[in-house]
């Protein structure tokens, strides 16, 4: 993607999201969140892209892809008063549907835009499916990524500075007491995708945000882990049992090898 159709992604989002603000020019504190999340996502996608060695036109549709993957949330909230998708609609898919009913993609190459299409379509997904084009799939691991760095933080300040009440969306609605669930412990241990049904508490919750170490893809993402001390800071937000310092501790250690190494 040439620079100057960039901007013009840029340009368009802003005036986009603009639509959703109130008369007094704020967002809803949660539509501030996801734009703001929008804008660190870009930009880690655009790094990570650069730190890799992309093209330039590719480090620009790794940015505008990190701009316009959760672009369905702000009609999704003003629509079911909810970021939850289990109780409204797959955000995902709403992304792409403004994405195209918008035209944004129009007069990008074809290929350039079925990456774009499909990073947006399975950047929430528990897998990456089976059978997403050779094109694709660097934007849809790098957009993975690069949400879930973000996601990460988030999760942590919002934890970390007791919030959760203001995000009910984050949890799922499991309650906020109660131990780690053993089957769960078990299938992080074994580096085994976790379904989010296997979820019974907020320390669940916390070990699961550790267990995705082992979906992030490319090293420069592994580095930012490290760097931003993301396993130290999920760590500290769980009671030290013996389990959460093991699930911990591989987590920590699958970083470094895999920081050096690509999959
Ligand atoms: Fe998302």
């Amino acid at each position: 993607m040439q620079p100057n159709f960039l901007k013009e992604i840029q340009r368009w989002f802003d005036t986009y999201v603009d639509g959703f603000r109130g008369s007094d020019g704020k967002l809803a504190p949660l539509l501030q969140l996801k734009l703001e999340h929008s804008r660190r996502v870009a930009e880690d996608a655009r790094g990570m892209a650069c730190d890799m060695g992309w093209s330039a036109p590719d480090v620009n549709t790794a940015e505008a892809i990190g701009i316009l993957h959760d672009v369905g949330r702000f009609s999704q909230y003003v629509e079911f008063k909810t970021l939850s998708d289990r109780h409204s609609i797959n955000h995902a898919a709403r992304s792409w549907d403004v994405v195209e009913s918008e035209g944004v993609l129009a007069g990008v190459e074809t290929t350039v835009g079925q990456s774009i299409r499909d990073a947006i379509l399975h950047h929430n997904r528990i897998e990456i499916p089976a059978g997403v084009v050779q094109n694709s799939l660097p934007f849809v691991r790098l957009i993975r990524d690069a949400d879930k760095l973000d996601i990460f933080r988030i999760f942590h300040d919002i934890v970390s500075s007791d919030r959760l009440g203001e995000h009910p969306e984050l949890l799922l609605g499991v309650p906020l007491e109660g131990p780690a669930n053993p089957e769960l412990v078990n299938m992080i241990r074994a580096q085994r995708n976790v379904p989010f049904s296997m979820i019974k508490s907020l320390t669940d919750f916390k070990l699961i945000q550790l267990s995705w170490v082992y979906d992030i893809h490319y090293p420069p993402a592994f580095a930012r882990i490290d760097q931003r001390n993301i396993i130290g800071k999920l760590e500290s937000l769980l009671q030290p049992t013996p389990e959460a310092l093991a699930v911990a501790a591989l987590a920590r250690s699958h970083v470094a090898l895999r920081r050096r190494k690509p999959a």
